[in-house]
């Protein structure tokens, strides 16, 4: 097995020698998670025209959501002999093993959108939000809100043990501690789905008079929110006023739930990470470029204020 400081020369004289043919890389592999959100569905349309639009060969592979797959599609990807391999990991841990086999082929690998528990060298680089700070922004948002009133949450975490999921809940926790007015009451996975968002949400509704008891519902990402809110009318209240909904992605149906007054604030997260994950990669095998360890993507929290029919309007044909 090479030794790291030797991959990563002999991947700098690979680079040069694609510099001197004047080779771009031509073929990438891409290991997505799935189709659990809309975000989702918005972040693979947009990797796929960002590939075309630069004549690279995209090979898509769709793990639905289990570690094992996305553990194959490396492999396969490897045995191919790609340029470089995009990997959108489920889960932050378990990845060691083959990003080392993905190095000892020289082949640089590049994360979108979450991060994995493995040393840094494993990866060129990683392109995504600060998670901590969406959960942070999304828990400050409620802290004004309420403007120190009693307020009961209830929490849908995002796929346990994914970095989104680790460090939402970890920022929004941040933001509201010291606030003895806030408490989570109930904090539950809904898998990043709408249907597992409203199924979770139902059963807090249940165990919680029916919904009497909730003052705030913090989802991990919009589309738990909207089928949390679903759920919240079904019980014969209102998303929006009986129950505070803050959420993150800013996905265009969270903005029409917000024009009609039934969440209350977005976090955004874009879902052109291959934008700038191709940009890094262009350099690295062009020249030897080596790219900072995380590009950040920014983060801008909507409300209601923020004309949400014109956001939905803006957003409506971007692959959400
Ligand atoms: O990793 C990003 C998260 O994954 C998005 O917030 C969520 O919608 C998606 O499933």
């Amino acid at each position: 097995m090479l030794s790291r400081k030797v991959w990563l020369g002999a991947a700098a004289l690979a680079s040069m020698a694609l510099m001197a043919s004047g080779a771009a890389a031509q073929t990438i592999g891409f290991s997505q998670i799935g189709s659990e959100s809309g975000w989702r569905a918005a972040e693979t349309t947009l990797t796929r025209q960002e590939a075309e639009k630069r004549g690279i060969d995209l090979k898509f592979a769709d793990a639905q959501q289990k570690q094992e797959n996305q553990i194959k599609a490396l492999r396969s990807f490897i045995a191919q002999g790609v340029d470089a391999i995009l990997l959108a990991p489920v889960v932050a841990t378990g990845w060691d093993s083959v990003l080392e086999e993905a190095q000892e082929a020289e082949i640089p690998v590049v994360l979108l959108d979450r991060m994995v528990d493995a040393p840094d060298d494993l990866y060129l680089t990683a392109v995504g939000s600060d998670l901590v700070h969406e959960g942070r922004v999304a828990g400050e948002w409620l802290v004004e809100a309420v403007n120190g009133e009693d307020c009961n949450i209830v929490e849908l975490q995002g796929t346990t043990g994914s970095s989104p999921a680790i460090d939402r809940k970890n920022g929004f926790e941040e933001a509201i501690a010291g606030h003895d007015n806030l408490t989570i009451i109930r904090s539950q996975t809904g898998d990043f789905t709408r249907t597992k968002g409203k199924e979770v949400m139902e059963s807090f509704l249940k165990a919680e008079g029916g919904g009497t008891n909730i003052c705030a519902l913090y989802a991990h990402n919009d589309d738990m929110a909207v089928g949390a809110i679903q759920a919240i009318k079904e019980a014969g209240l209102k998303p929006g006023e009986d129950i505070l909904v803050v959420s993150i992605d800013a996905v265009p149906d969270i903005f029409t739930a917000m024009a009609a007054g039934e969440a209350n604030a977005t976090v955004e997260l874009t879902p052109n990470m291959a934008g700038p994950a191709f940009d890094a990669l262009e350099a690295y095998l062009n020249d030897g470029t080596m790219p900072p360890k995380f590009i950040q993507t920014e983060s801008k929290l909507y409300t209601q204020e923020d004309d949400p029919m014109a956001v939905y309007e803006a957003k409506k044909d971007l692959g959400y």
